[in-house]
């Protein structure tokens, strides 16, 4: 892989030769309370621990420090929601006070270091108010994104079992008012351990009753710990110590709890802004996803903060909030240097405005770079983005568990060429290698799963929230001294790697990763199913939708539509709206193999028009005739 102007070999040789020197380096970009002496023990933790005698705390970095040096004036967040209709600049010294009283008032709760505290609240600066004061004071925070219904937020707090919940009066989403307090009360009425106490957010869309003797009002609790002068100093912790937990889709109903630390992740973040984003402190980041996801975890909260730039917070859509000119309005508006966001943004926006006439009402002067991840970005998209911004667009390529780039174009040490449908070469920390289901090495252009060769990098986790053997059976056995990513793909003869999908249950629906197996156990649960499948369809504007079948039980008397239609409530109801499950279709059988397994890949292939052979291991050929046609009545 060679580029006249690029950087990355160099870099990327220079990791490879030496990783602990080169972590050493990039960790002194970080305000260490007690510098690491030992980059890397590989005796500690599942497969070994970064910086394990270092002490910091990630929001003196992400806050404090800016402060100190010189950024109390700039704007850390600019908060900007269409659908609330609302803007509001808040600077680093605001940031900060405003982050001290919150990290008081969680005190006087009870929150102390290593508690967990489950944020479930909509797109606004509370939210990062939030997050931050729980850094600020050691407390482990789990946001919980706002499109998930109540059983899901009970899962989250059965298994962190949190010490309070932060929550808000409800979500803006452009056709409806999403009430979050009656979702919250469901939940915790779910769930085995209670927290002691919630804290609510009252958004002037809608006031929620607050329950008594567990509810605060959190306006009147930060006002009143302002008058009474609180303020929380900074609480340092280990640099292994858990910042957050972030619950993403698996392979079952149950979500995985990515444990995320606080060193590793700093300096990973850290290192990632100016040397893959190409963006420089001082400067406008914003990524537009939810800080619900990984996305708005790591670069609409830490990184961008971490790196003193100003972040942007975007309460609203790519399109209909008010039209699809709203990105290039915000970018725009707050002299955006970099976006990042998913490619189903995109396609929407594409979709409204195919010639991008919207693009020429704005000037985007100080515009440099797209990037979108989340989800496979097809040529097409990233085509029609470049024409139409006439920027670079970047894909890159990167899991909840990582935090981070695993593969991309790094902007800052020089672009690489663009191949598209590649998200382009391994990130420092990255050792990849595609293999077969024995584990060994394929050649170039041979696809298998993408396995990532032991230890992580710093950033990416190091085990699952108290389950370290769930963590091993699920990444870690099945390829031994490696991290299989469950995505399958492969590399070419220039060391660009291609990443063409799951190996495993999991779908991407507009940028969000959903559990068919999920969604199974909900249909499953419907009493007149006996049997039923879910996969993942490929669909334009979302990249895939869920779509399930269904075969009822014996002497179920009832309209198939009437029980497809509770079926698709139901998912609604259990998982939320955010799974976009709008297709149930009632068959007679379901194709298996004589051993009884569910021909999923196949029924997928029929469904998404691609060619497809009749399994070898096929237990009845005319079922896939009833599907096809069953199909063909949908469409
Ligand atoms: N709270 C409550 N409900 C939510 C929600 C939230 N925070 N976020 C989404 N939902 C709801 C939506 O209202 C929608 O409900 P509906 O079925 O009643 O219409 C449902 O969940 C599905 O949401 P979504 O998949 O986002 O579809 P959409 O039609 O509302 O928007 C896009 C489609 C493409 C415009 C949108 O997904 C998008 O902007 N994606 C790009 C950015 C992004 O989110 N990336 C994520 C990771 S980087
Ligand atoms: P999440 O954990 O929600 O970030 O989803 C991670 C999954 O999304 C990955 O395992 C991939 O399947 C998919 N994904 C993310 N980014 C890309 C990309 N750039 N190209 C292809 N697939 C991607």
């Amino acid at each position: 892989m060679t580029a006249a102007k690029s950087r990355y070999p160099q870099v990327y040789e220079r990791w490879r030769k030496n990783p602990l020197k080169f972590w050493r380096d990039a960790a002194k970009a970080i305000d260490w309370a007690t510098p690491p002496k030992t980059i890397f023990d590989p005796d500690a933790g599942v497969y070994g621990r970064w910086f394990p005698d270092a002490v910091c705390n990630t929001c003196f970095n992400a806050v404090d420090r800016h402060v100190k040096n010189g950024r109390k004036n700039q704007p850390a967040i600019i908060y900007d929601s269409p659908v609330a209709k609302a803007k509001r600049t808040i600077t680093y010294g605001e940031l900060l006070a405003e982050v001290k009283v919150l990290a008081a008032v969680l005190k006087d709760m009870g929150v102390a270091k290593g508690d967990r505290v489950i944020i479930y609240m909509p797109m606004i600066p509370e939210a990062l108010f939030a997050m931050l004061a729980c850094a600020r004071i050691g407390a482990i925070h789990s946001v919980v994104f706002g499109g998930f219904a109540a059983k899901e937020l009970a899962t989250r707090i059965d298994d962190a079992q949190p010490k309070v919940v932060l929550s808000a009066s409800c979500g803006v989403e452009p056709n409806r008012v999403v009430a979050y307090k009656p979702l919250l009360d469901e939940a915790i009425a779910l769930a085995g351990g209670k927290p002691d106490a919630c804290l609510i957010f009252q958004r002037k869309q809608l006031k929620a009753p607050l329950t008594r003797g567990r509810d605060r009002d959190w306006a009147r609790a930060v006002t009143a710990a302002k008058k009474a002068k609180k303020s929380a100093r900074v609480v340092n912790v280990a640099a292994t110590d858990p910042l957050y937990i972030l619950y993403t889709s698996g392979t079952t109903g149950v979500p995985k709890g990515v444990v995320r630390d606080n060193g590793g992740h700093m300096v990973a973040l850290q290192w990632s802004m100016e040397n893959i984003y190409g963006v420089k402190p001082g400067e406008v980041f914003w990524a537009a996803s939810d800080i619900g996801w990984v996305v708005g975890h790591s670069y609409i909260v830490y990184a961008p903060l971490l790196a003193g730039c100003t972040t942007i917070l975007y309460e609203g859509k790519p399109v209909g909030t008010p039209d699809p000119g709203a990105y290039w309005r915000v970018i725009a508006e707050h002299n955006v240097a970099a976006l990042f966001t998913a490619p189903t943004a995109f396609r929407a926006i594409k979709k409204e405005d195919p010639n991008a006439d919207y693009l020429k009402r704005y000037d985007l002067k100080n515009f440099r770079t797209l990037f979108l991840a989340g989800e496979r970005a097809d040529p097409d998209t990233i085509k029609w983005a470049e024409n139409s911004l006439h920027r670079p667009v970047i894909d890159h390529w990167w899991q909840t568990e990582t935090g981070w780039t695993i593969a991309g174009n790094p902007v800052g040490l020089g672009m690489l060429p663009v191949k598209y449908g590649s998200p382009t070469a391994p990130m420092p920390g990255y050792d990849i290698a595609i293999l077969d289901e024995s584990g060994h090495p394929l050649k170039d252009g041979e696809m298998g799963t993408i396995a990532i060769r032991l230890p992580l990098p710093p950033g990416a986790l190091p085990t699952l929230w108290r389950q370290d053997e769930r963590f091993c059976e699920s990444y870690l056995a099945q390829f031994p001294g490696f991290y299989t990513t469950s995505d399958a793909g492969f590399r070419d003869e220039d060391g660009y790697i291609y990443v063409m999908g799951r190996t495993d249950d999991v779908i991407n629906v507009a940028g969000h990763r959903l559990s068919t197996g999920g969604m199974e156990e909900v249909l499953a649960s419907h009493p007149n199913v006996a049997e039923c499948a879910v996969i993942g369809v490929r669909d334009d504007l979302k990249g895939e939708t869920p779509w399930g079948f269904l075969v009822l039980k014996s002497g179920v008397d009832r309209p198939a539509g009437e029980v497809e239609r509770e079926c698709v409530a139901l998912v609604r109801e259990q998982i939320g709206p955010v799974a976009s499950f709008k297709l149930a279709i009632v068959v007679q059988r379901l194709p298996k193999t004589r051993s009884g397994k569910i021909l999923r890949g196949v029924m997928k292939k029929i469904a998404d028009r691609d060619d497809w052979r009749m399994p070898a291991t096929i237990d009845d050929p005319a079922v896939l005739d009833e599907i096809g046609a069953a199909l063909a009545v949908r469409s």
